[in-house]
């Protein structure tokens, strides 16, 4: 099966009030056969949304964009998993900055931040048969109009940098479609390649920042993210490169 713009079409956008998570929901349905290529869950609330590495992501009801996206990555184009991380990444960046006018960055690997906030969070999970990448389920949870936050979470939603309140469900509808669009046309229109691009909108790139690794505080420039999907840093006049989850900021 390949994915045809006849089947994008046909994709569909779901609706729900209340679940776990919509990663979830989606890796559900694909395990009992039913997911199709582009089929997309957006959802009020989620009772245990998930982040990366575990941690949890909460949202007030109704406030936020909730959604994931099921998608077939082998018909995608996709060199790895890393690749898939940075087009999606980019492509909710640029979907975010075009409704704020602060610049919109990516904590590496696929935090969007904007102001030095945590403004949305991507949740990728594979599901592999053999060697084959079979599915792909693309969360996204984005800050749109929640106005208070735990402290230690450092987030920031769009409606308090812009004074607008928006409609998560529109907005995760408008992601969707360019989401779909993005699987139609692969990476034909993109002329400054993917690792560049990245790297350009990367946080904190060229910055000194305070980072915590193997238990131990350092003080470390950013330098990029290679093509191997290392954040590549300086520490003490030495050159390191950061597998995911071996570090922990301190912002
Ligand atoms: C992170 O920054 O740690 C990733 C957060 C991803 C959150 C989204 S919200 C929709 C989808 N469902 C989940 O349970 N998680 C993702």
């Amino acid at each position: 099966m390949s994915f045809q713009p006849a089947d994008t079409l046909k994709a569909q956008f779901h609706i729900l009030n209340s679940v776990d998570s919509t990663n979830n929901y989606a890796i559900g349905r694909i395990n009992d056969g039913l997911a199709c290529p582009g089929e997309a869950w957006f959802t009020e609330e989620q009772t245990a949304g998930r982040g990366q590495f575990g941690k949890s992501w909460t949202s007030e009801y109704g406030a936020n964009v909730l959604m994931s996206v099921v998608i077939e990555p082998n018909q995608a184009l996709f060199e790895d998993q890393f690749h898939c991380n940075m087009d999606i990444s980019l492509l909710v960046r640029d979907f975010i900055q075009k409704m704020t006018s602060s610049p919109v960055l990516i904590k590496w690997p696929n935090d969007i931040y904007i102001n030095d906030r945590k403004a949305g969070g991507i949740l990728i999970e594979s599901k592999f048969q053999g060697k084959i990448w079979k599915w792909a389920v693309i969360g996204v949870g984005i800050n749109v109009n929640q106005q208070h936050f735990e402290p230690d979470l450092h987030a920031v939603s769009l409606c308090t940098l812009t004074d607008e309140v928006m409609e998560p469900k529109s907005m995760a509808m408008d992601l969707h479609k360019e989401i779909l669009e993005f699987f139609q046309n692969g990476n034909k229109l993109d002329t400054e390649g993917t690792l560049s691009r990245y790297n350009r909108f990367l946080f904190r790139k060229g910055d000194e920042v305070r980072l915590i690794i193997d238990d131990m505080s350092q003080l470390c420039k950013i330098r990029e993210v290679d093509q191997n999907g290392y954040l590549n840093i300086e520490c003490g006049g030495k050159l390191r490169k950061l597998k995911n989850g071996e570090v922990i900021w301190k912002l």
